[in-house]
C-alpha cells in the first residue's frame, strides 16, 4: 500500500524547564508525528520547509533499496532543503519489521525534528508473539535551555566540546525531578493483567541511556526493526540512534510506577548529563497523581560509568534467526576492512584553528577527520563530478599501535581532514571492524550504517586480533542492526552483503563525534542486472 505524509517544518515556542524557546518543530509538534506503515508499504513524505534553517529528512534504518536519493544525509546523498523549499522523501519497507525512526540530518536539528515510525507486519502476517493489546512509543531524547544552533556554533568557534543538555526527556518532558517539569509528566496508562508493546527510540543527541521501569521487567523482542530472541531484563541499554521493542506485562498491584532512564557514559573526562529523566507508568483505578512527595521509588539503573552492565545487556541478545525470520550473514568475506574510531582534541598544525591554546577537536575513523563536500556525494558520483570527494579511504589503520594502552603519544594524534570515501563491489561480502582507540579517553560510540542492517559477529575488549577473534564469530544468531555500541577500549565486527548500490553514510551517532568528523562514505557499485542497479534521480532534488 501507499501512505502518503505533509511535514511543515517550522518553528515553534515551547516551554520547558521554566522557559520558552522556539525549536524547529514537524506540524508543530515535539517529538513530531509517528509514522505508521506495514512492511512492504511505500511511504511518501512531502517535506516543505518553513523554517529559517536549512533541512534534510533522514528515515534512520530503512534500507532504501537502490535509492539513496531519499535517504537524506546532507551533503552526503543529497542538498539541504533550504528555507522556502520542500522535497518529497519515497520510503520503501522491504524488510524492516518493528520500530524505527526519522530525523533530520543537517547540523543538531536532529534533537528537536524527530519521531518514531512503527512498522507492523505485512498483511496476513503477524509478530513473532503473542499481539500486545496495545503500544506505545518512548521517545528518549535532551533538552538544552539554550538555542541549540548556538551551543554548537560556540563549540566549534572554541575548539571545545560541545555544552551538555540541561536534561533529558521522555516524550519531549524531563520528568517531576525537574523545575516547573512535574504537570507535564508523560504517564503511560496500562491496565492491569495486560502486556504492552514499548516503542522506544534514543534520540538524544549525545548519550546512551539506561531504561528502567520500577518492580516491572522489560522483554526486548525486537531492535533496529528485526526481531530477537526475547531477552527478559530488569534494564536496557539503548544507545543514540538505535530503537527497541520490547514488551512490558502490567502485572503489578495497581498504583503508579517510575520509569526512568539515565546517561551510561564510559569516557573518563568526558562530560555528559548526570541527571534522571522520569515518566509514570499509571495502572487504572490508580488515581491520578497528586502527591507531592511520591510513595514511590525509582528503578534501579546501574552507575553511569558500569561498562559491564552495559555490555552484559547489550551482548546478551541474538537474532530470532527461525525460519519465518533467517537470517542471512556472510559466512566468508571478500573485503575486509578495519576502521579506528578516536576522538580527542589535538594541537592544531600551523596554529590553523582557534581553540582555547591552539587546539581543536577531531575525531576521525582511520586518522581521517571527514569534511562535508559541497556538492553531495551522490550526485558528484552520479553526474560524474570530479574533485568533489577522493576514493582513499584506507581498509585499515595508517600505522599499527597499541590503540588501547593507556597513554598514546601526541604524534597519534593529529589527524587528516578529507572526504574520502569506500568503493565496494556490488554484492560483496564485506566485514567491518571498528577498533576502538585511548586517544586521550576511550569512550563508548554509537557507530551507525545508512542503506544496509548488518551482524554483529563479534566484539571484544583491547584490540581486533585478525587471526584468533574470527574464530570465536556468531555465525549462527548474530543480531541484525543499524546502529551498534562499540565498547570502550575494545572493537566490534560487522557483516553485510554490499546487496544495495548507492552512496551510504556510516558514522557515530553521538552527535558531538558526528560533527567533528568520526564519518565515513560507502560508495556501492551497480551490478550488472537492472535490477541491482542506482535508480536515477527523482524530480525536485534540492539544489546546493
Ligand atoms: Cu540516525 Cu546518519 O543517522
Amino acid at each position: 500500500a501507499w501512505v502518503r505524509h505533509t511535514f511543515v517544518i517550522e518553528e515553534t515556542p515551547y516551554t520547558r524547564l521554566c522557559s520558552t524557546k522556539k525549536i524547529l518543530t514537524v506540524n508543530g509538534q515535539f517529538p513530531g508525528p509517528t509514522l505508521h506503515v506495514h512492511r512492504g508499504d511505500t511511504l511518501i513524505v512531502d517535506v516543505y520547509n518553513k523554517a529559517k534553517h536549512n533541512i534534510t529528512i533522514h528515515w534512520h534504518g530503512v534500507r532504501q533499496p537502490r535509492n539513496p536519493w531519499s535517504d537524506g544525509p546532507a551533503y552526503i546523498t543529497q542538498c539541504p532543503i533550504q528555507p522556502g523549499g520542500m522535497f518529497s522523501y519515497e520510503i520503501i519497507f522491504s524488510k524492516e519489521e518493528g520500530t524505527l525512526w526519522w530525523h533530520a540530518h543537517t547540523d543538531w536539528n536532529r534533537i528537536t525534528v524527530h519521531g518514531a515510525i512503527a512498522i507492523y507486519p505485512k498483511h496476513g502476517t503477524a509478530y513473532p508473539f503473542p499481539k500486545p493489546v496495545a503500544e506505545q512509543v518512548l521517545i528518549l531524547g535532551e533538552w538544552w535551555k539554550r538555542d541549540v544552533m548556538q551551543v554548537l556554533r560556540q563549540a566549534l568557534r572554541t575548539g571545545g566540546q560541545p555544552n551538555i543538555s540541561d536534561a533529558f526527556t521522555i516524550n519531549g518532558q524531563p520528568g517531576d525531578l525537574f523545575p516547573c517539569s512535574k504537570p507535564g509528566t508523560f504517564k503511560l496508562p496500562v491496565e492491569q493483567g495486560k502486556t504492552y508493546l514499548l516503542r522506544i527510540v534514543n534520540a538524544a543527541m549525545n548519550d546512551n541511556l539506561f531504561f528502567a521501569i520500577a518492580q516491572h521487567k522489560l522483554t526486548v523482542v525486537g531492535r533496529d526493526a528485526s526481531y530477537n530472541k526475547p531477552l527478559t531484563r530488569d534494564y536496557i541499554l539503548i544507545s543514540p540512534g538505535q530503537t527497541i521493542d520490547a514488551l512490558l506485562e502490567a502485572n503489578q498491584p495497581q498504583n503508579q510506577y517510575y520509569i526512568a532512564a539515565r546517561a551510561y557514559s564510559s569516557g573518563q573526562g568526558v562530560n555528559f548529563d548526570n541527571t534522571t529523566t522520569t515518566a509514570f507508568l499509571q495502572y487504572s483505578g490508580s488515581g491520578n497523581y497528586a502527591a507531592t512527595s511520591p510513595p514511590y521509588s525509582l528503578p534501579f539503573l546501574p552507575f553511569y560509568n558500569d561498562t559491564n552492565a552495559a555490555v552484559g545487556f547489550t551482548n546478551a541478545l541474538r537474532s530470532l534467526a527461525n525460519e519465518e525470520h533467517p537470517i542471512d550473514v556472510p559466512l566468508t568475506v571478500d573485503t575486509r576492512i578495519i576502521a579506528t574510531i578516536s576522538a580527542n582534541t589535538f594541537r592544531c598544525p600551523y596554529n590553523s584553528c582557534q581553540g582555547t591554546n591552539g587546539t581543536r577537536l577531531a575525531a576521525r575513523m582511520n586518522n581521517i577527520s571527514f569534511v562535508n563536500p559541497p556538492i553531495d556525494i551522490l550526485q558528484a558520483y552520479y553526474y560524474g563530478i570530479n574533485g568533489d570527494f577522493g576514493s582513499r579511504f584506507p581498509d585499515k589503520p595508517p600505522f599499527v599501535f597499541n590503540y588501547t594502552a593507556q597513554f598514546l603519544p601526541q604524534s597519534l594524534q593529529t589527524p587528516r581532514r578529507g572526504t574520502e570515501v569506500k568503493f565496494l563491489d556490488y554484492n560483496s561480502a564485506v566485514e567491518l571492524v571498528f577498533q576502538g582507540t585511548n586517544l586521550v579517553a576511550g569512550e563508548d560510540h554509537p557507530m551507525h550504517l545508512h542503506g544496509y542492517s548488518f551482524y554483529m559477529v563479534g566484539w571484544g575488549f583491547g584490540n581486533f586480533d585478525k587471526k584468533k577473534d574470527p574464530l570465536r564469530y556468531n555465525l549462527v544468531d548474530p543480531p541484525e542492526l543499524n546502529t551498534i555500541l562499540v565498547p570502550k577500549n575494545g572493537w566490534s565486527a560487522i557483516r553485510f552483503r554490499a546487496d544495495n548500490p548507492g552512496v551510504w553514510f556510516m558514522h557515530c551517532h553521538l552527535e558531538r563525534r558526528l560533527t567533528w568528523g568520526m564519518n565515513a562514505v560507502f560508495i556501492v557499485k551497480d551490478g550488472e542486472q537492472e535490477e541491482a542497479r542506482l535508480l536515477p534521480p527523482p524530480p525536485g532534488l534540492p539544489p546546493c
